[in-house]
């Protein structure tokens, strides 16, 4: 959330939270004065809140704002995900991409993670169908201005167990964007 309300324009702007699974995250920005439209592609999310939608398909009003939260990684077309928020994003729109880069792991995130020995074999299968980081950044290099890219700590996150922060601190990304003007070259931190 820090990482995210850190990189939003001021409130009121018009905020797409894509991928928003229950709409924890854009109930928090509406409190806080933002107004969002939450989409997720699964109907079990629907809500008076959260709209049932794909994103790589979805078409609206312009968006000050889009924030991938932990969904870039679930979505089965990166590329169309990526030009639709291009898309979607008003002149000078943000692009937050808060993420997880699995392919990152070595075999002591992976034996903490399932509280187990040699278990990097079973993390590989386990994430291999996601998007990799390197796929994820890649995908949105391609279309936009990269403003800020920073690898940070993601399991103690996921576990929800803060005594994890320290142990890793390679598998979390977080991404700021914008739409690449007509010639401008990208220079990706
Ligand atoms: C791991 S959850 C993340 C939920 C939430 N953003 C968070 O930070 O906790 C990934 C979500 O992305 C949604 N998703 C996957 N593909 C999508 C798509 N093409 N369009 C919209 N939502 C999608 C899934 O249904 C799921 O709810």
């Amino acid at each position: 959330m820090e990482f995210i309300t850190a990189h939003l324009p001021p409130p009121p702007a018009r905020v797409l939270d894509a991928g928003c699974g229950g709409g924890e995250l854009a109930d928090r920005l509406r409190d806080a004065g933002y107004e969002v439209t939450a989409i997720d592609i699964d109907p079990e999310h629907a809500s008076p809140t959260v709209r049932v939608a794909d994103i790589c398909s979805y078409d609206d009003e312009r968006f000050d704002a889009i924030i991938f939260s932990l969904s870039l990684h679930h979505m089965c077309e990166l590329d169309k995900a990526i030009d639709r928020a291009s898309a979607l994003l008003a002149p000078g729109g943000r692009l937050i991409v808060d993420e997880f880069a699995h392919e990152r792991a070595d075999a002591a995130i992976a034996d903490r993670f399932y509280d187990e020995p040699e278990s990097l074999e079973r993390w590989r299968e386990h994430h291999h169908e996601l998007h990799t980081g390197a796929a994820m950044i890649d995908a949105i290099v391609r279309r936009f201005a990269v403003l800020s890219l920073a690898r940070v700590p993601y399991l103690h996150r996921y576990l929800e167990d803060d005594s994890l922060r320290d142990v890793e601190s390679v598998l979390g990304i977080q991404l700021t964007a914008e739409p690449r003007h007509a010639g401008q070259i990208n220079r990706c931190p």
